[in-house]
């Protein structure tokens, strides 16, 4: 078995999965939304506050595995400096005590395998887009170690724009299920916000479409519910059109068979339902991520350590560093 920890942001997770078939055996997750939501978004030197209680405390129930851990898996890349410190110090610990090996996982990488959990076969290769509140890209992946970019986005991600825009209505954070659950009763054709970047390039950018709504918002004087609606629907419309305006480019330039949507804003039920229109018009199969493994969790994080496992793929404790910034 190997235990995975995930503290890369604000979610404290730990899980035990079976190397074998990848069964997940454990897994637990402590949110900090609440305590960041008050301020309108992660506050660096709370969340690591709080994974320094919660990880320990989620740590206890899994001591009955101890004897039968193999490695242990912690996300080092990208993410919060001092919120990956948190984990990574707790693996180095628990390999020091249990004399077994570190496995270090790339948090974007935990995503695409969020796909693959309780399930001991991964497909590839596969094309991916990759929607979290840090990153906006599509992938190509052709297996554990070979990946791929095709576009990434120039600016904001998607997931940031969301939280964006949930701010400047006076939403909570995260702003992504809100606004997709105000976008619900809205007319989203209310405001004609322009799709950006609609030319042959690839790469995405949604700064300028938070600039509309920030105009639109405050040319909207009060803000009715009504209002707020019509403004999460009529933006929601234009940031997914964005998406699958490049999607339809990369899928007549790649022969694809099998895609995939994954990290947190692959959880919003819109774009799930328009990538598959497409995907079904270009005969490729979509593949998602279970809604409660869409966001940050650490079954992901080990069930992409199975694959780093089979490799052989460790890492000392004097060589394993986080690394905020990495992408693709
Ligand atoms: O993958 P994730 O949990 O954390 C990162 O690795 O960033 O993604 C969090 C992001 C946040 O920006 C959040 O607002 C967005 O995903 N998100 C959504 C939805 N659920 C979460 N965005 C749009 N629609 C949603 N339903
Ligand atoms: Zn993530």
């Amino acid at each position: 078995m190997i235990l995975s920890i995930e503290s890369s942001c604000d979610d404290s997770s730990i899980a035990i999965t079976r190397t074998s078939d990848a069964k997940l055996l454990y897994h637990k997750k402590i949110s900090q939304e609440l305590e960041h939501s008050i301020y309108g978004g992660v506050v660096p030197e709370l969340a690591a506050r709080l994974h320094a209680k919660a990880l320990p405390d989620i740590l206890e129930e899994t001591k009955d595995f101890f004897s039968e851990l193999k490695a242990i898996a912690v996300t080092h890349e990208p993410g919060l400096s001092v919120s990956l410190v948190e984990g990574v110090s707790m693996a180095k610990a628990l390999v020091v005590a249990l004399n077994i090996p570190l496995i270090a996982i790339n948090h974007l990488k935990g995503h695409i395998y969020s796909l693959f959990i309780d399930k001991p076969k991964s497909v590839f290769p596969l094309g991916v887009l990759l929607v979290s509140g840090g990153h906006t890209q599509v992938l190509h992946v052709r297996d554990f170690g070979n990946i791929q970019v095709l576009a990434s986005t120039l600016d904001d991600s998607f997931g940031e724009s969301f939280d964006k825009v949930a701010k400047m209505l006076g939403l909570a954070y995260p702003g992504g299920p809100i606004v997709e659950q105000y976008a619900k009763s809205g007319d989203e054709r209310a405001f004609a916000f322009t799709i950006p970047m609609q030319g042959p390039r690839l790469d995405f950018s949604y700064s300028g479409l938070k600039n509309q709504v920030r105009l639109a918002t405050s040319q909207a004087g009060v803000l009715d519910d009504k209002t707020k609606s019509d403004i999460c629907a009529s933006f929601q419309r234009v940031a997914c059109e964005h998406l699958l305006q490049k999607l339809d480019k990369i899928f007549k330039l790649h022969q694809l068979s099998d895609f995939a949507i994954v990290g947190g804003a692959s959880a919003n039920a819109y774009l799930r339902a328009k990538v598959q229109t497409l995907t079904s018009k270009h005969n490729i199969c979509l593949h998602v991520s279970q809604l409660e493994y869409c966001s940050d969790n650490a079954a992901m994080i080990g069930r992409c350590a199975i694959e780093a496992y089979k490799l052989g793929d460790f890492v000392s404790i004097d060589d394993i560093r986080v690394n905020p910034k990495m992408h693709f």
